[in-house]
């Protein structure tokens, strides 16, 4: 089997993908910010998102998903997160200016997939992109894939931990770091979630019978539950990356 990548105007669409929840729980799916801008992808980014297919089978194995940005290479100059970054880049494309760096928006690898070892394959595709648009670097707003299980560690606490051989604890920012990327900046409010407390109950199968914080299944960090304004809030918490190209 080789694994082939093919960009969406390369006409990635003729693939059968994947559904949105063989990567996602259900509540990522609802950002603010990025379900305004997340279709608008494909038509006016055409050449940034990919599909990973295996050649002989031609099935989709996995998917990223990238934006150019105008970045100036400082960590104080990196977005406040995924929301700024995803209104920075068509805000970089409406005023024509000019793009420095890749921003990796989601590596996708369905859970039928996962474990082998495709997670590095689509960060050299996402950096190959970058290089052929002139980009010099891959800047990445991590969601670390472990972070779930420490929902109450902040996560500026989360990216310095580290294991016995002094890799990172988290293993998707360990694919990036070995890949010779740095840890930038702990990003603590990436992508604003929100909803009504009926939404949240369906998209996380709990009930939340008075307003507070509350930990849920798969959630990075808490929710934030008022019932008398019947609003459920959330930040997704994430960590910049840095692959310079
Ligand atoms: C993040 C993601 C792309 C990583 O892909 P993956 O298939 O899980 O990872 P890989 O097989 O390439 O392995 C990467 C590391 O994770 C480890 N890993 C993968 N699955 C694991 C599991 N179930 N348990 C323990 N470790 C696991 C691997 O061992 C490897 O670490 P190592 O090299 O130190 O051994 C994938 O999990 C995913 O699509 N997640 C959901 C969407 C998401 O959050 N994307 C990231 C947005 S920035």
């Amino acid at each position: 089997m080789a694994v082939v990548a093919v960009r969406y105007s390369e006409g990635f669409d003729r693939y059968q993908r994947f559904g949105d929840t063989d990567i996602w729980p259900e509540y990522n799916l609802h950002g603010d910010v990025a379900n305004q801008f997340w279709s608008r992808l494909y038509e006016e980014f055409a050449e940034y998102q990919f599909v990973l297919y295996d050649d002989e089978t031609d099935e989709v194995l996995g998917e990223g998903h990238t934006i150019p940005l105008a970045w100036d290479g400082t960590p104080e100059g990196l977005p406040p997160g995924i929301d700024a970054s995803i209104q920075a880049s068509f805000k970089l494309r409406a005023s024509n200016g000019n793009a420095t760096a890749l921003c990796a928006m989601a590596a996708e690898i369905p859970v039928r997939n996962r474990n082998r070892r495709l997670a590095a394959v689509i960060l050299e595709q996402m950096a190959s992109i970058a290089r052929s648009a002139g980009l010099a670097w891959l800047i990445a707003p991590v969601r670390p894939n472990w972070k779930h299980r420490y929902p109450l560690t902040p996560i500026e606490r989360y990216i310095t931990w580290v294991r016995p051989d002094g890799e990172p604890f988290d293993p998707w920012i360990r694919v990036h770091t070995r890949m010779g990327a740095t840890i930038a900046a702990p990003i603590a409010q990436s992508m604003r979630i929100t909803g009504s407390v009926a939404d949240w109950e369906s998209w996380t199968g709990m009930e939340f019978p008075e307003s507070g914080e509350y930990v849920f299944p798969e959630g990075l960090s808490t929710l934030s539950i008022d019932r008398h304004g019947n609003v459920g809030s959330y930040w997704e918490p994430n960590v910049w990356v840095v692959h310079t190209l």
